[in-house]
């Protein structure tokens, strides 16, 4: 998991001074630490927040998310979406999904979310099946190997105008001295982004990086 960038001090700071997530949202955060392993993995409210400013501003119908966890970020995003709006979420842990539901169940958002247990490329591949016409708004955010793979095949599926977001794009700041396979694979799926003429895009050092590409 990441060690975040960003002096503590100036990452409590911000904290303090953003909106505060709702109340479920932080007893999601508490029973996800008390009950699931890797709690870290939850993207926390500088994210959060971030996720549901984007949408509340962009208002998208139709939206994925890869990689949901608790549902931290699905319910963050569910709260900025509009009423008919549609968040399909892909993950693999069963486990993840039942805890994830029982909040869904209790919010007044949750049943914009639909989730789809499996790997997120099945899911990529059979996507029609769960949303109609393309997508307005992804977050990207489970296994980094992967991140090039899941970017080309979304931004396939995304309108002109459609927003595509990626987290841990700096990945503890291991993309400025690669060691590994998956460094290698967040370096090249940031260069793809940057030098790709059909998006236009901003990378946020908020937490361990967000990368915000809006397709042209
Ligand atoms: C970093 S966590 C997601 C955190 C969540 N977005 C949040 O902010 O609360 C990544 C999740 O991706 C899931 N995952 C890993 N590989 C996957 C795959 N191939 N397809 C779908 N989900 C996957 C993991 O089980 C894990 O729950």
């Amino acid at each position: 998991m990441p060690d975040f960038l960003v002096d503590e001090q100036v990452e409590d700071y911000a904290f303090l001074n953003t909106t505060a997530e709702p109340e479920l949202l932080q007893e999601l955060i508490d029973q996800t630490n008390l009950n699931m392993g890797w709690p870290q993995k939850l993207s926390g409210r500088l994210v959060g927040r971030t996720l549901k400013m984007l949408a509340a501003i962009h208002q998208p119908k139709r939206c994925l998310e890869i990689g949901m966890f608790t549902g931290y970020s699905a319910l963050s995003i569910a709260e900025g979406m509009p009423e008919d709006g549609k968040l399909v979420c892909c993950e693999t842990n069963p486990r993840a999904i039942e805890f994830a539901k029982t909040f869904y169940e209790r919010s007044k958002h949750g049943s914009k979310i639909e989730v789809v247990f499996g790997r997120a490329l099945d899911t990529l591949e059979e996507l029609d099946k769960y949303i109609d016409g393309p997508l307005d708004f992804t977050f990207i955010d489970a296994d980094k190997r992967n991140y090039y793979n899941y970017y080309t095949k979304v931004k396939e599926l995304t309108r002109p105008g459609g927003l595509i977001v990626l987290d841990n794009v700096l990945w503890s700041g291991k993309v400025l001295q690669p060691e590994s396979e998956i460094d290698d694979a967040l370096v090249e799926t940031n260069l793809l982004i940057a030098e790709d003429p059909e998006v236009e895009n901003v990378f946020l050092t908020v937490r361990d990086g967000v990368n915000v590409v809006r397709v042209l």
